[in-house]
């Protein structure tokens, strides 16, 4: 089965075609993302007039890479949630223009399991798996069930891991995305340099907090630069990832062991990160268990994750008609078929 994947929810245009959930035929991103760096975050207007202007030259290429005509093409997917309002409908209306005029079925996608859908592609695994999902926008520890069931076991109280790593690069004055500057700069640095707060969070011993860890970092820049004192940048990213990496890497590990897990997935943007990855890596050969982590060229968002994801949704059922609309936040654990 070949499925046309379709993505828009943030600043990557994408689109892909993917056989049977796991072989990529195609996979082809325009990103709006040099534009965004000369605001330090993306622009949700820019994002969506650049969507608008790339959509069918990124979907014809990504059909013509897979040597495919829409003749070929048995459903497509396309990311309705969550994500800018504005970028999602531009690949929602495509989509459903497209289905309409091809007679193609609509499957509805939801973006974070795209991501976990990721690692389909990367590796042979199968759920049920334990899932760190980490982006710009989530910080989940999911259990996934089913391709299609999906339970919260932890959460970010407040800043998602990228979204503190994009706040805290900006206030070192690294280029916007502060996560990927971060990763770059720390080899060059001393993560035990800066010592940072161990977040605490009540409740749920599951969910994590970063808005506290942000201003710790924000508050050492200021401070430095009231009192005219040079700051070792290298080192306080470094310190700053490590506290990061630290908090994700130890409540994986806790549901992991009290759950019986022993199949770990990594999934989201953030994956990408080479000290979540290393200290991921060490948790699970400690422990015995396996690791899964996305290709990085699979880690950021892409449509072929989409189209893998769809791939499962269909089989599962779910379709979309013309009356499918985008929806800027939604749960990962709600199905398409139970929204009213
Ligand atoms: O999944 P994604 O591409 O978009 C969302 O769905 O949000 O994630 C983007 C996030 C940004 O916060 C970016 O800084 C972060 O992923 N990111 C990284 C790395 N690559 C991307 N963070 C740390 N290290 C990286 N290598
Ligand atoms: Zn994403």
């Amino acid at each position: 089965m070949k499925i046309l994947g379709i993505e828009s929810s943030c600043d990557e245009t994408a689109a892909a075609v993917v056989e049977d959930g796991r072989n990529v035929l195609s996979n082809v991103i325009a990103t709006s993302l040099e534009e965004h760096k000369l605001y330090g975050g993306v622009v949700p207007e820019i994002a969506s007039r650049r969507h608008a202007e790339s959509i069918s030259t990124v979907v014809k290429e990504a059909l013509e890479q897979a040597h495919c005509t829409m003749a070929d093409i048995d459903a497509i997917a396309v990311t309705y949630a969550p994500g800018l309002i504005g970028a999602l409908l531009v690949g929602v209306n495509f989509a459903k223009g497209l289905a309409l005029a091809c007679d193609t079925p609509l499957v509805p996608v939801h973006h974070i399991r795209g991501h976990i859908a990721s690692n389909y592609i990367s590796s042979d695994i199968e759920p049920p798996f334990l899932c760190l999902i980490v982006s710009g926008g989530h910080s989940h520890i999911v259990a996934v069930n089913s391709y299609t069931d999906f339970e919260i076991i932890g959460k970010t109280r407040d800043d998602a891991a990228g979204e503190a790593l994009d706040k805290a690069g900006r206030t070192m004055g690294l280029e916007y995305p502060g996560g990927v500057s971060i990763d770059k700069i720390s080899p060059a640095g001393d993560e035990t340099k800066y010592k940072f707060p161990t977040p605490k969070v009540s409740g749920c011993p599951y969910d994590f907090s970063f808005s506290g860890l942000k201003t710790a970092v924000i508050n050492t820049v200021h401070n430095a630069q009231q009192k005219g004192e040079a700051l070792d940048i290298p080192s306080l990213a470094a310190s700053f990832q490590n506290s990061v990496v630290n908090c994700l890497v130890t409540n994986l590990e806790k549901v992991a062991k009290e759950k019986n897990y022993n199949k770990i997935v990594i999934a989201g943007g953030v994956s990408a990160n080479s000290k979540l990855r290393a200290s991921a890596a060490e948790i699970c050969k400690k422990n015995g268990w396996q690791l899964y982590l996305p290709e990085l060229k699979y880690c950021g968002d892409n449509a072929a994750m989409i189209a893998a994801q769809g791939y499962y949704e269909y089989l599962a059922g779910t379709r979309a008609d013309e009356s499918l609309n985008a929806y800027a936040t939604m749960p990962i654990d709600k199905n398409y078929k139970t929204i009213s």
